[in-house]
């Protein structure tokens, strides 16, 4: 296989953009959060640079769990959702902050967000690290926002195209004949 950032057509956010924003976002989590019982809900697999960065500027006892949802299935085009793994810690009466990587159709959050609800937790709050607004379908509140980005679709840093590219350490545009 060639080198997966020879893929890349263009950096959108370079690493240390993403880190000073990241920064920027578990300052104000943290300020917000101060003195509630949180708890952390990434979604895999896309959150995983991100969920890892942020939680690490956050200084507060936090608890950290996982829910799985896929809503692409090889390429770019939306399918069904299927939970693939569920939530362990209850999250009764506790704040909840829902990370998840991009913040698209809003057809993901908005299935997350219904199903965390019926565990009546104190509050749900979101967290993206990326928003296309135009391609926005439901609306979804997103209360902490990294970047609004435009529509196209982006890889790095966690976000994959059919699984791969999530390791690079920036975000980027794929050449679009990777793609069409
Ligand atoms: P939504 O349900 O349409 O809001 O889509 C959210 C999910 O789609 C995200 O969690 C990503 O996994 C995926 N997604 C949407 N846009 C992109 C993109 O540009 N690159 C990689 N994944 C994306
Ligand atoms: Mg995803």
């Amino acid at each position: 296989m060639s080198d997966p950032s020879a893929d890349i057509a263009k950096v959108l956010i370079s690493e240390e953009e993403i880190r000073r924003r990241v920064a920027e976002l578990a300052a104000q989590v943290q300020s917000d959060f101060a003195g509630r019982d949180l708890v952390v809900v990434g979604l895999l697999t896309g959150t995983l640079m991100f969920l890892a960065d942020l939680v690490r500027e956050i200084d507060l006892p936090l608890r950290l769990d996982f829910i799985g949802v896929s809503s692409y299935g090889d390429g770019t085009e939306s399918r069904e959702l299927v939970f693939t793994k569920e939530l362990k810690l209850d999250v009764a009466n506790r704040d909840v902050l829902l990370v998840d990587d991009i913040l698209d159709t809003g057809k993901t959050l908005r299935a997350v967000i219904n199903k965390l609800g019926g565990m009546t937790p104190r509050q749900v709050r979101t967290c993206v690290l990326l928003s296309k607004k135009a391609r926005r379908e439901y609306d979804i509140p997103a209360d902490y926002i990294g970047f609004e980005i435009p529509d196209e679709f982006v890889v790095g840093y966690g976000l994959d195209y059919a699984e791969k590219y999530r390791n690079l350490p920036h975000i980027g545009v794929l050449k679009p004949e990777l793609y069409s």
